[in-house]
């Protein structure tokens, strides 16, 4: 009898523990939980060249993902995660051999991406790249020769083109669904100072000290080639 009450009793405990748990508990406690710290660090590296550091990281620095995604993007990654880069994140192998993204759906998802939304840079100009209006013609051509002809962003990026076809490369981060992924100012902050968000960065760097010094009007016109990617004119 004493068993039977006994059990009844966890039973009603546990079953508040399991509806309370993923429900309540804090975004940051559920990316703790759900072992997503063991590959990705939610703060900045230290600034200079730490190769050793740069190789021991599984998944890219969160620090900024609030700033870098468009809203309810990492939501409706994480439940069906798709893969972004041709090349694993601590190697240059291809990734074909590694297994999926973890998923993680329902409200443990919301929870992880509302706290992942809360990291921001809070030095990132906001409100500079707008694609309320349709991309001008102009833009469109001008973005299309500096992304595909002046230099070959689409050799490490799949891309869109104007056809709406997909091409190109594998070894940096698609492109191709940047309307959806990628903050538009994000994409200029990030074009104007890479070395900010990736310290040790694996693509060539297109403005200052380079062959290629690509100044802030040919960046903006990039971001918002970029931004809209896909959508360029004929
Ligand atoms: C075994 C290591 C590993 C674990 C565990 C892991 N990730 Fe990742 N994560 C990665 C790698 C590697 C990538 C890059 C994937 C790619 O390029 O296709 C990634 C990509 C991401 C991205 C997109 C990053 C970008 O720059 O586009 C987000 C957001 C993310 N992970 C969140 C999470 C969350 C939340 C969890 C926990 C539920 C988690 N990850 C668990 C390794 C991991
Ligand atoms: C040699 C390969 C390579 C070339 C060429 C290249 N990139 Fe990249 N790019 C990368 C890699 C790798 C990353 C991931 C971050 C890092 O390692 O710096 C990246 C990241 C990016 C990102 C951020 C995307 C994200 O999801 O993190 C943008 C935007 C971008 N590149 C634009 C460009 C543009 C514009 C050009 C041409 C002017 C270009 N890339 C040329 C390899 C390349």
């Amino acid at each position: 009898m004493l068993d039977a009450t006994r059990a009844a009793l966890c039973a009603i405990a546990c079953m508040f523990l399991w509806l309370a748990g993923p429900a309540f508990a804090g975004g940051a406690e559920v990316f703790r939980a759900a072992g997503c710290a063991g590959c990705h660090q939610v703060t900045p590296p230290p600034a200079g060249f730490d190769l050793d550091g740069r190789l021991a990281e599984k998944g890219p620095n969160l620090w900024y993902a609030g700033s870098k995604y468009r809203p309810g993007w990492i939501a409706r990654w994480l439940a069906n995660p798709s893969p972004i880069s041709g090349i694993r994140h601590d190697s240059h192998l291809p990734s074909t051999d590694l297994s999926p993204h973890p998923a993680l759906g329902g409200e443990g998802g919301r929870a992880v991406a509302a706290y992942l939304e809360s990291l921001t840079d809070s030095a990132m100009a906001t409100g500079v790249v707008d694609t309320a209006s349709p991309m001008p013609r102009m833009t469109s051509i001008q973005g299309r020769m500096l992304f595909g002809k002046e230099q070959q962003c689409f050799a490490c990026h799949k891309t869109l083109t104007r056809y709406g076809v997909l091409v190109g490369g594998e070894s940096g981060p698609t492109l191709a669904n940047a309307t959806e992924r990628l903050n538009p100012d994000w994409i200029l902050a990030f074009l104007m100072d890479q070395r900010r968000y990736v310290p040790v960065t694996r693509m060539p760097i297109y403005q200052g000290d380079t062959f290629t010094d690509y100044g802030d009007g040919q960046m903006r016109i990039l971001a918002r080639y970029i931004a809209d990617m896909g959508k360029a004119a004929p």
